[in-house]
């Protein structure tokens, strides 16, 4: 029991703890369970309730909302209160999710509130919509909540949305720096703006509550949400916060918040940036007094600034997960930090209590939560938390003070006002005025990290090669939580009023005198005064975007072949770098001129050509300000490098950042990267010509194989020719455990050409240790003969060929029984679930 030794003076303080730790569910992802599938609990008394952490209110700083109680408004609420029944004061603690539920629902399940989750789209709309639909949708379940029918209480509903970087689930809409990228500007004010113009996109599209600031402080950045946090650094988050939730709410301590203007929701309290290995919704094993000061710093600035709501979050706090700790979400945020507005839940979170199911829940009520995110569950939820209500396991009381913070947000916003003056105002979504404010927030988000033999600025006359596919990839630019929930699936048409990097330096260069010519793998036919070459990570969200290692492209340094390439013509390399993170690059540092952190800078690419692209002299017309907000690691095993740690040694330290008038002088840097990431690949399979380590091939008996050239490289793929005989061909490696990958939709991509179609059966198989069938894929492997191709199988296929995804034996087996030839270019696991099949044509779950 005592395996917390290392905690000094909170040792005591966990000691409890750890005896509730231990009945910790295997943290399995419930996200996807479906109502009914998960076994609920036969009664409350019959759940495993946690230990509460207990807490030290003394230990953490006060604070006091400001502005969201005034007598008046209250009276209100209590008349209000008077005329509602039980089971509408139920319905406002539950929120249901756009893509289970219909307007006419709430009829019989009277919610408080709807959420747009990540890929959730409006009524009608199968995903990514323009601005229209979502006032159609906000109109339609407003008709339904306030109409008049006997024995209903009209009371107007929340609608919230991750508005997390702009409007960025509306087609149409401005979409800024993620936070990361905001960090590195260090200007609150712009902050300021940002939000400001968000709440205006918000508002226009009658939605009135965004899923925003994350007040994240992440400290390892191998976690997939490092992006969305702001630094590193307790204090500049800190300082952001009030900026924040003015720009979104308006003025703290007004009686009812301005028009224009939207709920904001402070998330995820609490610990969300702490957890161990940087694993998405983990434990987070910090002392107290660490967990209020570095990931508790942004909160009382967020209270006094007067934000509505608070999130709770997924991750557990030395096991106890935060949607059930009463002394956190209670004591500390409602008590010590003076907290009047509601606590929502985040996505089924409190279905991840122990004892606890997703459409069951009464702990989470009693430990402080006011509003369930149910996004799926809220009718079952609803009915199940009735009754608890009646039956004492949920006090009335209790019940009652949440409907009065809910109500609270919802007077104090005006939704009872009949007037909506920017409902409706779509010609506001993405207008020239919000997207200048973007392209300042994307120039002032770059930081220059390296700059030699004067590369930057480029001088306005010059002749560009602009390369690499990602300066012209509106879902490279934009990342994750743009019109879907991962960010992947995103085309240029989806941004009619953005700007691709590419097209921003086009129209700079056009316009002083010089040209920009895009070639996406680097080549060129006249040589360039100079190339930019444009690179990074691809989109991903929570979960999937979490690493092992902080090395990019491990084991396939496709970005690095081009900028070396470049170099070995002669040309001067001026690197952009897309990323949510700092990653390990010192081989793409080492083969750049110049090297810039752009993060993931938002729609308006030309805010980089503003930066890059100087005058006719080559002097700067806006000049870099950006400085890291985040510590850039020197090996690619510095995953928790934060500032002001002992033995602090970044490759460049926070607060770095060139002007461009100054010059670098880096020596060539190391390239090993101190930790071996095919230790951990499990992802990355056949690339750029070869196996990747840990992966390698067996052939069976009759499998001639060879090394030919693929669609764009020379000898890039394997040939395989079967003589006649059945045999097996196989990718052989370490057992991979897939199903948190099999439950987020990923699937295996396959880079083939069918030399010689299949005279007999051929299969392909993931067999685990638990079953090896394999899916007929004949009718695959017969069409497309001698085409390269790109094929997406979902692991859900293979998923329900064979039980046991936690054990994958092996990603790809393929068997024939007769003669068949097929050579292979690339496999690997892919996030994007975009056209995926399944190998033998059934359909994916
Ligand atoms: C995320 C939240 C988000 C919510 C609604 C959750 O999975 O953790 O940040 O606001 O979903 O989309
Ligand atoms: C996200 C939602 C998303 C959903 C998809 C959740 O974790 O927060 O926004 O739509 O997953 O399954």
């Amino acid at each position: 029991m005592k395996r917390f030794i290392a905690l000094g003076d909170s040792v005591a303080v966990f000691a409890l703890v750890v005896a509730g730790a231990g009945l910790l569910a295997a943290c399995s992802d419930q996200k996807t369970a479906t109502p009914g599938e998960a076994k609920a609990p036969e009664s409350a008394e019959s759940a495993t309730i946690p230990a509460e952490s207990p807490v030290n209110p003394a230990a953490w700083p006060e604070a006091r909302s400001k502005g969201l109680i005034d007598a008046a408004t209250e009276a209100k609420i209590t008349e209000l209160m008077a005329a509602m029944s039980l089971e509408e004061k139920v319905g406002q603690l539950i929120q249901g999710d756009l893509s289970t539920i219909r307007p006419e629902d709430l009829r019989d399940v009277p919610v408080g509130s709807i959420l747009a989750g990540g890929s959730s789209a409006p009524l009608g709309y199968p995903d990514r919509a323009p601005a229209e639909a979502w006032v159609e949708t906000a109109k339609a379940f407003r008709a339904v909540a306030m109409e008049s029918r006997d024995g209903h209480t009209a009371i107007p509903l929340l609608f919230g949305i991750d508005a997390v970087h702009g409007h960025g689930n509306v087609v149409g809409a401005v979409v800024f720096p993620h936070n990361v990228g905001l960090g590195a500007a260090n200007d609150p004010d712009l902050v300021k703006r940002i939000s400001e113009v968000t709440a205006i996109e918000v508002a226009a599209t009658g939605i009135n509550w965004a899923f925003a600031p994350t007040l994240a402080v992440p400290q390892d950045d191998r976690w997939g949400r490092t992006y969305e946090g702001y630094s590193e650094s307790p204090d500049l988050v800190a300082s952001y916060a009030a900026a924040a939730v003015e720009g979104l709410q308006g003025k703290a301590g007004e009686i009812r918040i301005q028009d224009g203007h939207v709920a904001g929701s402070a998330k995820h309290f609490l610990g969300d940036g702490g957890t161990e290995g940087g694993i998405d919704q983990g434990d987070t094993k910090v002392s107290e007094a660490d967990l209020a000061r570095i990931h508790g710093a942004g909160y009382p600035p967020a209270i006094d600034a007067g934000v509505m709501t608070v999130m709770a979050s997924y991750n557990s706090w030395y096991g106890v997960k935060m949607h059930g700790n009463r002394s956190v979400l209670t004591d500390i945020l409602k008590g010590r930090m003076g907290f009047d507005g509601f606590v929502v839940g985040d996505w089924n979170g409190h279905g991840q209590i122990p004892g606890c199911v997703p459409t069951n829940c009464p702990h989470a009520f009693n430990a402080g939560l006011d509003m369930a995110m149910a996004p799926d569950s809220w009718r079952e939820l609803y009915a199940n938390t009735l009754a608890q209500v009646k039956d004492g396991t949920i006090p009335l009381a209790r019940v009652e003070d949440a409907v009065r913070r809910i109500l609270r947000v919802k007077f104090h916003l005006g939704l009872f006002d009949p007037a909506r003056p920017f409902e409706g105002r779509t010609d506001l979504v993405g207008s020239a005025a919000h997207r200048a404010v973007a392209r300042e927030a994307t120039a002032k988000s770059l930081v220059l990290l390296k700059n030699e033999g004067g590369a930057l600025p480029v001088k306005a006359g010059a002749n560009v090669l602009v390369a690499g596919a990602a300066a012209n990839d509106m879902g490279q630019q934009t990342g994750g939580w743009t019109l879907s929930w991962q960010g992947d699936g995103n085309s240029r048409a989806d941004f009619p009023n953005g700007q691709t990097i590419l097209e921003g330096l086009q129209q700079t260069m056009a316009a002083g005198g010089g040209s920009a010519t895009f070639s996406a793998d680097g080549s060129f036919t006249d040589k360039p005064d100079v190339a930019i070459v444009v690179f990074g990570e691809q989109p991903y969200a929570e979960m999937r975007g979490d690493l092992r290692t902080l090395e990019f492209e491990p084991g396939d340094k496709a970005s690095l072949a081009i900028l070396k390439k470049l170099k070995a013509a002669g040309v001067p390399v001026v690197s952009v770098f897309l990323s949510g993170r700092p990653m390990w690059v010192n081989p793409e540092l080492n083969a750049s001129d110049a090297f810039v952190a752009a993060w993931l800078p938002g729609s308006e690419g030309g805010g980089v050509a503003d930066v890059l692209i100087g005058d006719k002299d080559g002097k700067a017309r806006t000049d870099f300000t950006g400085k890291l907000s985040y510590s850039w690691p020197k090996s690619a095993d510095q995953f928790a490098l934060n500032v002001g740690q002992e033995g602090y040694d970044p490759l460049f330290a926070f607060g770095y950042g060139l002007k461009a008038g100054e010059a670098s002088s880096l020596p060539m840097l190391s390239e090993e990267p101190g930790i071996d990431a095919s230790d951990f690949n499990r992802t990355l399979f056949f690339a750029r010509g070869a196996f990747v380590k840990p992966y390698s091939a067996s052939y069976g008996e009759g499998i001639a194989h060879a090394h030919i050239d693929s669609a764009n490289m020379q000898e890039g793929a394997v040939k395989l020719e079967w003589g006649g005989a059945p045999a097996t061909f196989a990718i052989t490696g370490p057992e991979m455990e897939m199903s948190r990958e099999t439950n987020a939709d990923m699937s295996l991509a396959v880079t083939y050409r069918v030399d010689a179609a299949p005279e007999g059966e051929v299969s392909i198989a993931m067999p685990t240790t638990l079953g090896d069938t394999g899916l007929d894929a004949k009718p695959l492997f017969s069409a497309n003969i001698g085409e390269w191709r790109t094929v997406k199988l979902s692991l859900s296929c293979f998923a329900r060929a064979n039980p046991g995804m936690q054990q994958v034996a092996s990603p790809l087996v393929i068997t024939a029984s007769g003669a068949f030839g097929i050579s292979i270019s690339d496999a690997r696991i892919v996030t994007d679930p975009e056209g995926t099949v399944c190998p033998d044509g059934s359909a994916v779950d």
